[in-house]
């Protein structure tokens, strides 16, 4: 186990395919921190899977449970937060993420996210034909909440463990 200092929670935000999970799993095992994913908590909360919820209940609903989530995990400290991409679009989500930790930002050019989530159907905003057409639009209108983080990282065409130690060197 790496010894931090660092006594607040670590929050990855960034949309679909930069890596959040995957940093935020190896962050979490280095620093024996535990490591929370918002989307699983809202699938366990709910007892379907995330495209499942928005197909019966619409993205309005997603995005409530996704609030009442985040609300609940600002709360605690020592853990490895990895956000659903959109949770950035709720002002209140950041502020809350921000009161007990550090929110850095991953992102990547919409042709590696575009890669990264090929082949993968469980992410229902993503389930068009022209997919890198709408991860640009997301991404535009999705802009400066992204921003608002307190440190931004880009994770194009590099390594996992390469992102992981300059999120190291950040905190
Ligand atoms: C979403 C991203 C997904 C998930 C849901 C909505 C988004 O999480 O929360 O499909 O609005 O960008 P990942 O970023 O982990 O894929």
């Amino acid at each position: 186990m790496e010894k931090i200092k660092f006594n607040k929670n670590i929050v990855l935000v960034g949309f679909m395919g930069t890596g959040k999970t995957e940093v935020g799993r190896i962050l979490a095992r280095d620093f024996s921190f535990e490591f929370i994913d918002t989307d699983d908590v809202i699938e366990k909360r709910l007892g379907i899977k995330v495209p499942e919820i928005f197909k019966k209940f619409g993205e309005s609903y997603f995005r409530d449970i996704e609030r009442e989530v985040v609300n609940d995990l600002s709360d605690l400290k020592g853990l490895v937060i990895a956000t659903g991409g959109g949770v950035v679009i709720n002002p209140e989500n950041i502020n809350d993420l921000k009161k007990n930790g550090i929110v850095i930002c991953l992102t990547a050019t919409p042709e590696v996210i575009l890669s990264r989530v090929m082949g993968n159907d469980d992410r229902p905003l993503l389930t068009v034909s022209g997919k890198l057409t709408k991860i640009k639009e997301l991404l535009k209108s999705r802009e400066a909440f992204y921003a608002k983080a307190d440190v931004t990282i880009d994770t194009t065409n590099r390594e996992v463990l390469d992102v992981v130690k300059e999120v190291k060197g950040v905190l």
